[in-house]
């Protein structure tokens, strides 16, 4: 059973927010990449998203580009798209279905879905050319909860997933995530850097102030979180009214098998290094963050329904998607000027409020993880 505090009784007073550097430094940046972003999994995805053998979708993490795909057996797989003869970029499409094989498109060597070199023209004639050897590099892949994660070090070992996702184990099962489909995308691309993203998810402080939409379907004060500390945070805010939707009505079948109060709750949890979760009784919203720069992120948003949800009469996924995506680009904006902010050389840190008690959580574990 999980434990909840209110927001406030979590709090250390005189946290103060993290200096400049950690904000605009091109050396911090690459210090997070070797001590975060090398270390963690990152999400890219739903499993909804390639449901059959072939299906498959391409992302850009980190400067390299990855293949995401089901293979034969219907297990999810992930591959750099370099082809092993010359190096090219083998996949210029961002999604589709491959047949039974991915061939790159230059001189046609071509991979089995579970990455093996097939066929290489006139190779055959070299005799101690060793396929075996060139497969498609891969990326390690883990599911929780039907999302797609992967670790794109190719130098040494990630954290052991499983230990890592030790506190997530069934904290959100009732949900039954794995069972949903992704029925909406928008891509955001944002001057701000990836920490502002995070921190202004982890605190409902600002929706008086920039969300008045969302301010009437919350009561902001009663935030509780059951992830205090450490990589993982988050709890749950009492939902005033059905659903977080336009009308504040759900608008799709109920998810899962909501314990007592959680079809009067909307849970948040944000998940190092770039999952941000917001669950509904009706549906699920997430953000994955794809770091590019310290000033530059590209945030790709989902929506997960019901895969029944359309035999509902009412069935209304746009009442979900135009409240997040106008909730977002509120957002996304203050992120922006956060980032503009704290390019000034008048930026000095400032206090946190006992309402942001998951930033300060967040900046310890950051410093801790960064080795400061
Ligand atoms: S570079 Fe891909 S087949 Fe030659
Ligand atoms: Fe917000």
């Amino acid at each position: 059973m999980s434990t909840f505090h209110k927001t406030a009784d979590t709090f250390i007073a005189g946290a103060m927010t993290l200096p400049q550097k950690y904000y605009t430094s091109a050396e911090i940046f690459a210090r997070e990449k070797e001590r975060i972003f090398d270390r963690y999994w990152f999400c890219v995805g739903h499993q909804s998203r390639i449901p059959n053998p072939g299906d498959y979708f391409v992302q850009e993490l980190l400067g390299e580009s990855l293949i995401i795909l089901r293979d034969r057996e219907g297990q999810i797989r992930a591959f750099y798209n370099v082809c092993r003869h010359r190096g090219t970029r083998i996949c210029e499409q961002a999604e589709g279905q491959f047949k039974n094989s991915i061939q790159c498109s230059y001189h046609a060597w071509t991979y089995g879905l579970d990455g093996k070199l097939i066929g290489a023209p006139f190779m055959k004639e070299i005799a101690d050319f060793r396929w075996e050897d060139f497969p498609l590099r891969a990326a390690p892949v883990r599911l929780w909860e039907g999302f797609i994660f992967l670790n794109t070090n190719l130098q040494s070992e990630p954290q052991p997933f499983d230990e890592l996702f030790a506190p997530m184990r069934g904290r959100v099962s009732q949900w039954n995530i794995s069972q949903l489909q992704v029925t909406h995308r928008e891509r955001y691309e944002l001057a701000a850097n990836w920490k502002y993203i995070f921190q202004n998810f982890n605190e409902c402080y600002h929706c008086p102030t920039i969300h008045p939409l969302l301010n009437t379907m919350t009561t902001y004060v009663s935030a509780e979180n059951d992830l205090v500390e450490g990589p993982f945070l988050g709890g749950f805010l009492e939902l005033k009214q059905e659903s977080m939707t336009v009308t504040g009505r759900t608008c799709a079948l109920p998810l899962g098998q909501l314990g007592a109060g959680d079809e009067k709750r909307g849970y948040y949890y944000t998940l190092l290094p770039n999952l941000l979760l917001n669950i509904h009784p009706d549906y699920i919203m997430y953000h994955l963050i794809f770091p590019h720069a310290p000033g530059r992120s590209t945030i790709i948003s989902e929506w997960l329904f019901h895969p029944q949800a359309a035999s509902r009469p009412g069935y209304n996924p746009a009442d979900a998607v135009d409240f997040w995506h106008e909730t977002n680009l509120q957002d996304w904006h203050v992120c922006e000027l956060s980032q503009q902010g704290v390019q000034s050389a008048a930026y000095t840190p400032g206090w946190y409020t006992p309402r942001e008690s998951l930033l300060a959580a967040f900046d310890r574990d950051y410093l801790k993880t960064m080795g400061e």
